[in-house]
C-alpha cells in the first residue's frame, strides 16, 4: 500500500483522524488506512457533514467492529513497549523496498527496542546512512574492516550484541549469499558469525522470487533455521509489475519479531479452545476407506496460532502427514463419529474453531475383511449413511462454547452457502474459501497448497482477508478471536 501523508490533509480532517485514532491506540496512518479500507468495502455512504462523517467512522472503526481487519493492526493487542530492554540488529539490503526499513525502525523503536543497523552498499543507493542513523540514533555499521572508524565494534560483537537479527529487505542476493555461506561484506559477516536468531523479511521481483535459484536458496535458509516473513503478494512500488515479492509491511515484521522474541501478550491465557483438523478416513473395509484432499496446514496452523497468543489448545486431528503442532494438545482421530466423540469429551470450552473436512457420508457396514474381487460378481455395493455433523452438534449444544467457528470450503456460490451454514449450524462466523478448480485443489490451490484467501461471514456481514499464506490466516483468525472472546465473560 503506498504510504500516507498525513501532513498534506485539511485540519478538520486531521483533527479528526487524530482523536479517532487515539480512542482506537492506533497510529494516524493506521487509522487512515482502515477506514479507507472501510471505504473501499462499500460501509461509508456518499460524503456528508463532518459530525454525520465522524459518528459513521466512529462505528466502522472501532476495534470492536467486526468490519474492519482487526488484525491488521497488530499494535492493536501489543502493548507499547513490547520490545523494551530487546536489540535488534536490522540489516538493510539494497532494494526498493529498504524504504520501508525507515518505517521498521520506528516501529521498534516506539516498542521500546534498541536499534542497530548496518546497511549493505547496495542498501544505501535506496536509503541514507543520515537518515537512518537518525531514526535509530545510533551509528551506522557500512564496512566491514573500517580501521579509521572510532565506532568500528566488529562483526563478531555486533552479531552476538544483539536478541535478533532481521534482513529488511532481504535481497536475493543476501540470501543466496547466506544461503552459501559467503562472508565478503559487514552485512554477511555478521549474518554467518551470529548465534542469535534470524529473521528475514525478502523483498525482490516476481520472477526473481520465483526462479529455481531462489527457491532454493529460500528451502536452504529454512533447514538453517532462518525465519521467513513474507514476501507478500501484490503491486510491485517499482515498473507497474504485481505478484509474490512485495516486502511484508514493517507492522507485520514487528509482529513476527515479537513472535519470535517471545514477547507478544498472551490475551488468551487461561481459555481453553478446541480445533478440528484434516480429513476424516472412513473405512469400507480394512484396508480401503474414503477420504478427502485436506492437508490439514490450515487447521494446524490455527491451532498453533492461538497457543502462541496463550490459550490452551485440544486439536483433534484427522490424519495429516504434518506434524503436530507446538504447544498444543493434539488428539488424533481417523473416523468423523471418533472426531464427534473426541471434541465432546473436551466440552466445556471458550471457543471451538471446526476447520476439519470431515466426511460427511461414511460406509453403513465397514466390512469385517477385505472385500475380495470375486469373477462374475461385479463391484461391491456400498450403502452410505450420513456422519454426525460436529460443528452442528457444538453450535447447538447445552454446553456451547461462547465463540464458535466453522470453515466452508465451497466450489459455487459461496458467499450464499457460508450464509446458510452459518444460520443452519449454529456458528457465530465461517470463514468461507473458494475451492472452485480455479483457486481450489492441488499444491498451489487452497486445499493442499501453502495459501489461502478467505472471507469472513457472520451476522454483521462479510469480510474480505487478501490472499495469504495459511500461517497470516491463522494468526489474524487467532487476533480475532482473541478480541471477540474479551467481550465474552468467563
Ligand atoms: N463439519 C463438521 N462435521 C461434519 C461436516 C462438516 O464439523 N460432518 C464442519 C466443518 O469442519 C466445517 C463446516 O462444518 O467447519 C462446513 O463443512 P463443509 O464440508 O463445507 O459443509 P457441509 O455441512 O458438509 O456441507 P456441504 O458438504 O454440503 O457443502
Amino acid at each position: 500500500m503506498a504510504s500516507i501523508t498525513i501532513r498534506n490533509l485539511d485540519d478538520e480532517v486531521k483533527e479528526l483522524l487524530r482523536r479517532l485514532a487515539a480512542e482506537n491506540d492506533r497510529s494516524m496512518e493506521e487509522q487512515a488506512r482502515v477506514m479507507i479500507r472501510a471505504a473501499v468495502d462499500g460501509q461509508i455512504g456518499p460524503v456528508g457533514r463532518i459530525d454525520q462523517i465522524e459518528k459513521t467512522l466512529r462505528d466502522l472503526t472501532s476495534s470492536h467492529n467486526l468490519a474492519v481487519p482487526i488484525a491488521a493492526a497488530p499494535g492493536k493487542i501489543v502493548p507499547r513497549g513490547s520490545l523494551s530492554g530487546k536489540r535488534i540488529l536490522l540489516i538493510i539490503g539494497g532494494g526498493i523496498a529498504a524504504y520501508k526499513a525507515l518505517d521498521l525502525i520506528r516501529r521498534l523503536r516506539e516498542r521500546g527496542a534498541a536499534v542497530r543497523v548496518v546497511m549493505t552498499s547496495a542498501a544505501q543507493e535506496f536509503v541514507t546512512t543520515l537518515s537512518v542513523g537518525a531514526l535509530s540514533a545510533d551509528h551506522v555499521f557500512t564496512e566491514l574492516f573500517d580501521r579509521n572508524d572510532e565506532h568500528d565494534v566488529g562483526h563478531i560483537r555486533l552479531s552476538r550484541e544483539a536478541d535478533l537479527l532481521v534482513v529488511a529487505p532481504a535481497t536475493a542476493d543476501l540470501m543466496a549469499r547466506l544461503a552459501n555461506g559467503h562472508a565478503n561484506d559487514l552485512a554477511s559477516t555478521v549474518l554467518i558469525a551470529t548465534d542469535k536468531p534470524v529473521l528475514m523479511a525478502p523483498a525482490m521481483n516476481p520472477k526473481m522470487w520465483a526462479h529455481p535459484a531462489t527457491r532454493r536458496n529460500r528451502a536452504t535458509l529454512g533447514k538453517d533455521g532462518i525465519a521467513f516473513i513474507g514476501p507478500a503478494k501484490g503491486e510491485m512500488a517499482e515498473s507497474h509489475e504485481a505478484g509474490e515479492g512485495r516486502m511484508a509491511e514493517p507492522l507485520e515484521i514487528v509482529a513476527a519479531i515479537e513472535a519470535l522474541l517471545d514477547v507478544s501478550p498472551k490475551p488468551l491465557s487461561g481459555r481453553r479452545i478446541i480445533v478440528t483438523s484434516g480429513p476424516t478416513h472412513e473405512p469400507i473395509d480394512p484396508v480401503r476407506y474414503i477420504a478427502n484432499r485436506s492437508s490439514g496446514k490450515q487447521g494446524h496452523a490455527i491451532a498453533a496460532a492461538l497457543a502462541r497468543l496463550g490459550a490452551d489448545v485440544r486439536l483433534v486431528s484427522g490424519p495429516v502427514t504434518i506434524a503436530d503442532p507446538a504447544g498444543v494438545k493434539t488428539i488424533h482421530v481417523e473416523r468423523a463419529q471418533e472426531m464427534r466423540d473426541a471434541v465432546e469429551q473436551l466440552l466445556p470450552a471458550d471457543a471451538a474453531v471446526f476447520v476439519a473436512a470431515v466426511a460427511d457420508w461414511r460406509s453403513e457396514n465397514s466390512a469385517g475383511e477385505k472385500i475380495k474381487k470375486v469373477v462374475g460378481e461385479g463391484p461391491p455395493v456400498l450403502r452410505m449413511v450420513e456422519n454426525p455433523d460436529i460443528l452442528a452438534g457444538v453450535g447447538h449444544h447445552s454446553q456451547r462454547p461462547g465463540l464458535v467457528i466453522g470453515f466452508a470450503a465451497e466450489t459455487q456460490d459461496l458467499l450464499r452457502n457460508a450464509d446458510a451454514k452459518l444460520r443452519k449450524k449454529g456458528a457465530d462466523f465461517i470463514v468461507a474459501n473458494d475451492v472452485s478448480h480455479e483457486s481450489g485443489i492441488g499444491p498451489s490451490g487452497v486445499m493442499g497448497g501453502d495459501r489461502n484467501r478467505v472471507r469472513i461471514v457472520s451476522k454483521a456481514g462479510v469480510e474480505e482477508w487478501p490472499e495469504m499464506s495459511k500461517d497470516e490466516v491463522a494468526a489474524r483468525l487467532a487476533a480475532l478471536i482473541a478480541e471477540r472472546l474479551k467481550t465474552i465473560v468467563v
